[in-house]
């Protein structure tokens, strides 16, 4: 039997106010599933949704409140405690937490082991949407993230109040997948992986432009499974909205031929570059001054087509492992393996799309087809797939090299 994940790994878990608070409990649960010993840390405003009891019965350990807590201090000082954590994680991290541990306060307890601590942080926050968004929550968690903590998620959703958008707490399922991601092996240390991804716009006048409904959602978490395997990673990105995975350097584009330019200009130093973008075929041949205007006929517009970015890199001499995705809507793996061929590709990613599964979803399916073999990928959530296929191009680099030896 394989160990779990986070096995013996001693997890401090933060928690501070919200009606998030509540999930914590699940997710003292799930850590423990997953391997980790587990003890909670609650800021006042936390044991105001949830009692400390809940989570010392969940973890099985005292659970600590106040810093000014005489017995729990003598039995575990909040210095002891700051070493004792081999981890962090603060979850759900509430506006107030996340500016308090931003400006480096150490105003309570959790506060205090965060700063006392040299344990990896990890902060899942959860906030009203508004709050989130507020320039001063937003400069906060650039804040801690250019120190090197991971921020994970918040997820998009409805909220406790009647509205819905970014800021609910990641599911805890999912905040486990992602400390296990961060604890686990670094394959790709050392490795430069570039990722394209989202769709491109083809402006046809200063207004209206020619694209297609790729959200960016499989690129971005690519570039994030990449990063959590220890590679160094450059996202080239059509317009999408989605924030930027922690420790990407990304780089924003509209056209295809602006994707292309900053592709080329990655190429040289990348080992991995992985085609993930829906990069329009054609675009006008001209674009439009001024707003076009109606005029009671049919406008016909002329295409020209574009360059095949994943293309041209493959047909370089010096050149990285070159992956592509083939989304189609029928006939998919035939589809692919000819793109496979013509394309000149390492790997193609295949997945169909229009059925409820690949653009704008959160789970994806894939088969990974190579010169040589495949290997289907279950529908999954899309960072869970971007890891499978990390992993398969890791083997197929490592078989690659073995050969060339
Ligand atoms: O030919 P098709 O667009 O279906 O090919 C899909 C694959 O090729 C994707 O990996 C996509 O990123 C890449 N591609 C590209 N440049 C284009 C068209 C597609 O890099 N102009």
């Amino acid at each position: 039997m394989p160990s779990p994940p986070l096995a013996k790994l001693r997890i401090l878990l933060g928690v501070s106010g919200g009606i998030a608070a509540y999930k914590a409990a699940e997710l003292v649960r799930r850590l423990r599933d997953a391997g980790a010993v587990v003890r909670v840390v609650l800021t006042a405003n936390a044991a105001r949704f949830v009692t400390p009891l809940t989570f010392q019965a969940l973890s099985g350990q005292p659970v600590r409140s106040g810093l000014w807590d005489e017995s729990a201090e003598a039995a575990l000082g909040h210095i002891e405690l700051a070493r004792w954590a081999q981890r962090i994680l603060v979850a759900p991290a509430s506006a107030n937490t996340l500016a308090r541990l931003a400006h480096g306060m150490a105003d309570d307890l959790l506060a205090t082991v965060c700063l006392a601590s040299t344990a990896p942080l990890a902060i899942a926050p959860a906030m009203n949407l508004r709050m989130w968004a507020h320039a001063a929550t937003q400069a906060n968690v650039e804040t801690l993230r250019s120190r090197g903590v991971a921020i994970l998620g918040p997820a998009d959703g409805p909220m406790a109040e009647p509205e819905s958008g970014p800021g609910r707490l990641l599911e805890p399922e999912r905040i486990v997948a992602a400390l296990a991601a961060l604890h686990g092996p670094k394959p790709l240390a050392g490795r430069r992986v570039l990722v394209s991804a989202g769709p491109t716009c083809e402006d046809i006048d200063p207004v209206r432009f020619i694209g297609n409904r790729s959200s960016g959602r499989m690129g971005f978490a690519i570039a994030r499974a990449a990063v959590e395997q220890g590679a160094t990673v450059h996202l080239v990105a059509g317009p999408v909205h989605l924030p930027t995975p922690a420790g990407v350097a990304r780089e924003d584009v509209r056209s295809a031929r602006a994707m292309r330019d900053a592709v080329m200009r990655q190429i040289p130093q990348c080992d991995i570059f992985i085609a993930a973008a829906a990069v329009g075929d054609y675009r006008p041949t001209e674009i439009a001054a001024h707003k076009l205007k109606k005029s009671g006929k049919a406008l016909v517009l002329e295409l020209t087509e574009n360059p095949d970015i994943v293309a041209q890199v493959a047909a370089l001499k010096k050149r990285p492992f070159v992956a592509g995705f083939a989304a189609e809507t029928q006939n998919v793996e035939k589809h692919a393996r000819t793109k496979l061929v013509r394309k000149g590709l390492d790997l193609i990613a295949a997945n169909r799309v229009g059925n409820g599964v690949g653009f704008d979803a959160d789970d994806n399916e894939l088969t990974l087809i190579w010169p040589g073999g495949e290997e289907h990928l279950p529908r999954a959530d899309k960072l869970q797939l971007a890891h499978a296929l990390l992993a398969r191009i890791g083997a197929l680099r490592a078989k690659s090299a073995k050969r060339r030896r």
